[in-house]
């Protein structure tokens, strides 16, 4: 079976940007990316995407209405396909058992009963949802349940590495692709197929194809092994402020090893993202459920140092601020979990606005791509606070970050983007009440020139020699 069609369940921010680039790079292949969200649907069908990640516009503007479409219609999408990838959201379990850590595969479920339902013929079906090993198991034995005549299924698991922010670039050059499946006959055959799709802009060479279960378990590792590197960078920066050593020097003369590599080595307030936790509690879920609790608890560390690292940011700027921050006017800038994306879930920028406000603080919030009402939204949520309409009084958010700053006691900068080290600090400075406070959360200021304005500064992973002028305010410990 050639494929010549394929329907995405799922149009997030992996099937969207997935089905983009598979569009432009097969143009023989038709791409329907289906969702139950009208609202999604007809952003993706609009001059605004629902999801900002560059490149994406100039790719969806290319394909789209000729061999890519968005559509609400799944009914139709599934019956037409001769591969359903299932891309939908698979978060941490709220409720019932494996709470807070299981990842809750209702959607991914539900998915598979429409697939039950309604296929015709043969139907490859990937899962690019990131799921616990065996689940593909789960899809087959809902399918084969609901079996109809004339109607085969081949599972694969082909999870997905894209990192938003650099999502095109990542599908576009991928470092490698993961393809599990059932060691058959027709397994092979529909893994070829598969291939064969990703074969026109991947070499061959960079195409891994695994057992179902190896590839399903080496996506939550490499999840796992990324994040375990952020927070063991982040661990030691706390030694770095308690001895005058300078994580940024550690990290360079550790990641000069090639055994050990330069890359994820910035230690910052923490990592976010849809992704580390979850996939790292279902990792930490599936070796209890496997009475593996010594890995389990391994893994545990890793989101255990992270949440450590926020607490310990947050901590320090009040500290900082004469240990009270009740009513002070503090500036955030950057809401999303990383620069060149909106996206803000788990975002570290959260637990840093819920302690601050906590502490009686007004925010002033900037981010460059993230909406209003997703930061609202966030900040009331009833894990963030019981009382919504006092966040709504003690939090604006602003369209740049000079308004933002204005009048301020101090500025948190939480997210990475660019534009912040192009700010004219001088200006800022002289809006702001003094003595005005940095927080670097993602250590990408120029510090030495923020003192010599007269900013205290403060950093991770880093005590500042204090100038002249900082030191004139107060005798608090620096980070
Ligand atoms: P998302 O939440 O942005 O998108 C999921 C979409 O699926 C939503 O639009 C939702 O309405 C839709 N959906 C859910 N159930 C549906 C159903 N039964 N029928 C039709 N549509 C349905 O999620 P995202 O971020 O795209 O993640 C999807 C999966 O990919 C997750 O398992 C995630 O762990 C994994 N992943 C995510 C990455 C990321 O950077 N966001 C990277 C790699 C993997």
């Amino acid at each position: 079976m050639a494929i010549k069609k394929i329907c995405c369940i799922g149009a997030g921010y992996v099937g969207g940007p997935t089905c983009s680039v598979i569009a432009l790079k097969c143009s023989d292949i038709t791409v329907t990316v289906v969702d139950k969200s009208k609202e999604r649907i007809a952003q993706w069908n609009s001059e605004k995407l629902p999801i900002y990640e560059p490149g994406l516009d100039e790719v969806v503007g290319k394909c789209r209405g000729k061999n890519l479409f968005f559509s609400t219609d799944i009914e139709t999408g599934i019956k037409e396909a001769d591969l359903i990838f299932i891309s939908v959201n698979t978060p941490t379990k709220t409720f019932g058992n494996g709470r807070g850590r299981a990842a809750d595969l209702k959607y991914v479920e539900s998915a598979a009963r429409m697939i039950a339902e309604i296929a015709t013929g043969d139907k490859i079906v990937v899962e690019k949802s990131t799921v616990p090993v065996r689940a593909a198991e789960s899809i087959l034995n809902i399918l084969r349940a609901n079996h109809r005549p004339g109607v085969s299924y081949q599972i694969l698991s082909n999870p997905e590495f894209l990192a938003e922010g650099t999502a095109i670039d990542d599908l576009v050059n991928a470092d490698r692709v993961l393809i599990g499946g059932e060691n058959s006959p027709e397994g092979h055959a529909a893994i070829e197929e598969l291939c064969k799709v990703y074969e026109r802009w991947i070499p061959r060479a960079n195409i891994l194809t695994t057992n179902t279960w190896s590839s399903e378990l080496s996506k939550l590792a490499a999840n796992a092994f990324l994040a375990q590197r952020i927070s063991s960078i982040n661990s030691l920066s706390a030694v770095c402020e308690a001895t005058g050593a300078d994580v940024s020097e550690v990290a360079r003369a550790v990641g000069w090893d090639s055994r050990i590599g330069s890359k994820f080595l910035q230690a910052s307030v923490g990592f976010g993202g849809s992704c580390f936790q979850k996939d790292i509690l279902n990792l930490v879920y599936i070796c209890e459920c496997l009475n593996l609790p010594e890995v389990a608890a391994y893994w545990q560390q890793v989101i255990d140092m992270n949440e450590y690292q926020k607490s310990r940011f947050s901590a320090k700027v009040i500290e900082s601020l004469f240990n009270t921050v009740t009513d002070k006017q503090i500036a955030m800038l950057g809401f999303a979990f990383k620069k060149n994306t909106g996206d803000t879930r788990e975002s570290p920028a959260i637990h840093v606005a819920k302690t601050l406000l906590d502490e009686g603080a007004k925010l002033h919030i900037y981010d460059p791509k993230v909406e209003e009402s997703q930061i609202m939204e966030d900040l009331t949520h009833p894990s963030v606070t019981d009382h919504p309409e006092n966040i709504k009084r003690h939090v604006s958010i602003y369209r740049d970050a000079y308004s933002a700053t204005k009048d301020t006691h101090a500025i948190v900068l939480c997210t990475e983007w660019d534009e912040f080290m192009a700010l004219d600090y001088e200006k800022i400075y002289a809006g702001m009440m003094k003595p005005a406070y940095i927080f670097d959360g993602r250590k990408i200021l120029d510090h030495n020139a923020l003192q010599r304005i007269g900013f205290i500064v403060q950093t991770i992973g880093k005590k500042l020699a204090r100038t002249a002028v900082s030191r004139s305010w107060g005798s608090q410990s620096q980070m």
